[in-house]
């Protein structure tokens, strides 16, 4: 497939897939264990039906909206994936420059291969900074005083990810950063041994994949690199990837409610919650404070066998009682997901794979067509329901599967 054919955004996963090192490619594609949330992440969307009214005029149709006190062109946003520049050169800042011109929000991980500075010196463009935290809570407060200097407007707090779910391809890939990449926004922090590990590695791993190429060199570069891994292995008790490894070193896995009080004392930014999957945990969040959830399963790369988050949305929005915005992600690949998500309450959604796959496959470009693609679908629906704005998308649009006896 050509990248100037691509007529919907599911499509440059293979244009991804062609160009990538396998072991990136499949640590941006695949989910944890079994990989039954990360197909469900999908087929739940085909069980959601369309209730459309006709005779409506859609001459003019609204997509814009409001998040977090931001106007923004559309409710599709950018939700936070690690190390972009695995992906593309310019990475983050080639997502961060797509976002802005489609008028949307992007962001950035705090696991990414750009830093808060870097993204923050593309221009102006609304931007949330994702958060980890780590042990180190020094290193926490740091990073989150920078991006809010940075002019960040929210921190989208993780709360599925005490630990890394078992990602099995990356097992198998003995997945490692590549050597010329940093995690920029923990540059300064001292991963210690960690850090000197995965950089044996990380060297041996670009020029095995390099060497195996030619027979000659294959023997013994397998075997150095062999060396290598089990070194890794003997230090960290570990036969994991680098980002299980360092989440395992590094998360700080006692993190708890009550933290969320730490965070507001560090950053006076609103804080979303996302990993958010029940409606217990959506009205303990409301009371600790937060000011958004975001249902995420994080992909279906944590704990597999959780439901499609377009399954669990309805009851977290019941929650809330309107008291404060739900947006979703997981799954979403059409303007027709959009549709569906917003009518089951959802303020907006965020697109994780879309962004690193089409970054692969075009950079900038990539990025902006498909967030094109998908206000376009997005609108087209939205006409074809006979809705001109996202206030006119109701629960009486869509018919699912749990509304039949
Ligand atoms: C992620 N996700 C993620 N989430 C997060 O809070 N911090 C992160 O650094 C990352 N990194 C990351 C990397 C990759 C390669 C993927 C695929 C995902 C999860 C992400 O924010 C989002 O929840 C999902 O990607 C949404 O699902 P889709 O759109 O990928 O199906």
């Amino acid at each position: 497939m050509k990248k100037d054919m691509i007529t919907n955004v599911t499509e440059y996963e293979a244009i991804a897939k062609e160009k990538l090192p396998k072991m990136v490619y499949d640590f941006y594609a695949s989910g944890a264990e079994d990989q039954w949330t990360l197909k469900e992440n999908r087929n739940a969307f085909s069980r959601i039906l369309f209730q459309p009214r006709i005779l409506i005029d859609v001459s003019k149709i609204d997509l814009t909206t409001t998040v977090m006190g931001f106007k923004i062109s559309m409710p599709i946003m950018i939700a936070p994936t690690a190390m972009q520049k695995m992906a593309h050169p310019e990475g983050e800042l080639a997502t961060a420059r797509a976002a802005s011109a489609a008028g949307t929000i992007m962001t950035l991980s705090s696991t990414a291969t750009s830093s808060v500075e870097e993204v923050a010196s593309t221009g102006p463009g609304i931007r949330f900074f994702q958060l980890y935290v780590l042990k180190d809570r020094n290193v926490v407060a740091q990073v989150v005083r920078r991006a809010e200097k940075a002019g960040f407007k929210a921190i989208t707090l993780t709360v599925d990810s005490p630990i890394l779910g078992r990602r099995e391809a990356d097992i198998k890939n003995r997945f490692t950063l590549p050597p010329n990449l940093v995690l920029k926004n923990f540059e300064g922090l001292d991963l210690g041994k960690l850090n000197k590990v995965c950089d044996y590695i990380a060297t041996f791993h670009y020029w095995y994949e390099i060497l195996k190429s030619d027979e000659f060199f294959h023997y013994w570069s397998s075997y150095c690199y062999n060396c290598c891994y089990f070194l890794f292995e003997i230090t960290f008790q570990t036969s994991d990837s680098f980002a299980a490894s360092y989440a395992a070193e590094l998360y700080d896995r006692s993190l708890n409610w009550k933290d969320i009080k730490w965070i507001q004392t560090i950053t006076s930014l609103p804080i979303l919650l996302k990993g958010v999957l029940t409606p217990e945990d959506t009205m303990i969040a409301i009371q600790a404070g937060a000011a958004g959830i975001i249902v995420s399963n994080h992909g279906a790369r944590q704990l597999d066998y959780v439901p499609a988050t377009i399954m669990a949305l309805e009851e977290v929005v019941k929650a809330t009682q309107g008291r404060i915005p739900v947006f979703l992600d997981g799954g979403i690949r059409r303007g027709t997901d959009v549709f569906k998500a917003l009518a089951l309450g959802a303020a907006g959604v965020f697109i994780g794979r879309p962004v690193v796959f089409s970054l692969a496959a075009d950079g900038e470009a990539g990025v902006r067509k498909v967030l094109q693609m998908l206000r376009d679908e997005f609108e087209l629906t939205m006409a074809l329901s006979g809705c001109r704005s996202l206030k006119e998308i109701t629960r009486d649009h869509v018919l699912t599967e749990w509304d039949r006896p």
